[in-house]
């Protein structure tokens, strides 16, 4: 049914979660071994712990960037670049701060949440690649500023550009493709709603339930995205 409506659908959006990059070897947040897993997000990914929590804070995001560039996009990215080459996707809202979906070949990527394929000072803005925040002194700016992850923590608003272009390609979609989400964090969640208050088909592609499969045109739980995505595939070159 959903390779139908991707053939029908003259603007389609994905929208991705963590769990779009756990079979590229990342854990997601809130499954069984997410990185929330026993710990309180609020300490480690928030304006608060970067102010008040500093030395766990650099540690969790060290961790991060070095995992993000140990691993690679798999099978269910490359997928989703081919569709675009194709014209069959139009743009991917993703939640995911690993670059992945622009490193397996989509250009058009809102990432809500920022990219921690970059690292900035907190006092004069400069910029510079992750890579540097891993090594001795990666958190000091030449200007003597704290170099952080240039990503959303929870407590800051979210990017100008992505919303715009979020916006963009939810107002324009007529199919809205969810893969990997719990669709628990606002204002991200938001994004398929509005899809389907637009009239959009919603199909939700989840390991588990989410909030808003009430919501969806259809909803598949129980499969992983990899496989999902590459069975559609091969329905769409029958
Ligand atoms: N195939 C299908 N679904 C999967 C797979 C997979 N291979 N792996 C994990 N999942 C599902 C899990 O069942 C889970 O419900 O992906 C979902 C990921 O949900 P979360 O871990 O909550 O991640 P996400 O929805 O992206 O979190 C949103 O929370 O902490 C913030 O900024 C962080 O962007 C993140 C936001």
């Amino acid at each position: 049914m959903f390779a139908n409506w991707l053939r029908e659908s003259r603007s389609t959006v994905v929208f991705t979660g963590a769990g779009m990059s756990t079979e590229s070897g990342l854990p997601d947040f809130r499954s069984q071994n997410g990185l929330w897993c026993g710990k309180d997000p609020m300490l480690i990914a928030s304006t608060y712990a970067l102010e008040n929590n500093r030395d766990e804070f650099v540690e969790f995001y060290q961790m991060r960037i070095k995992e993000i560039s140990k691993h690679k996009p798999h099978i269910g990215h490359r997928i989703l670049a081919e569709w675009e080459k194709r014209g069959l996707i139009h743009g991917i809202i993703t939640q995911n701060v690993d670059g992945y979906h622009q490193e397996a070949g989509n250009e058009q990527v809102a990432e809500l949440h920022g990219s921690l394929r970059t690292v900035h000072c907190t006092r004069c803005g400069q910029k510079y690649d992750a890579k540097r925040y891993v090594e001795p002194h990666g958190t000091d700016c030449e200007c003597g500023g704290f170099v952080r992850p240039s990503i959303v923590l929870f407590g800051e608003m979210l990017p100008d550009e992505a919303l715009t272009k979020a916006d963009e390609l939810i107002r324009r979609a007529e199919l809205c493709l969810v893969l990997g989400s719990s669709l628990q964090v606002s204002p991200a969640n938001l994004y398929p709603q509005m899809a389907k208050e637009n009239g959009a088909k919603l199909v939700i592609v989840n390991l588990e339930p989410t909030e808003l499969d009430t919501l969806a045109d259809l909803v598949v739980h129980g499969e992983r995205i990899g496989a999902w995505l590459q069975q559609v595939e091969e329905e769409m070159n029958r």
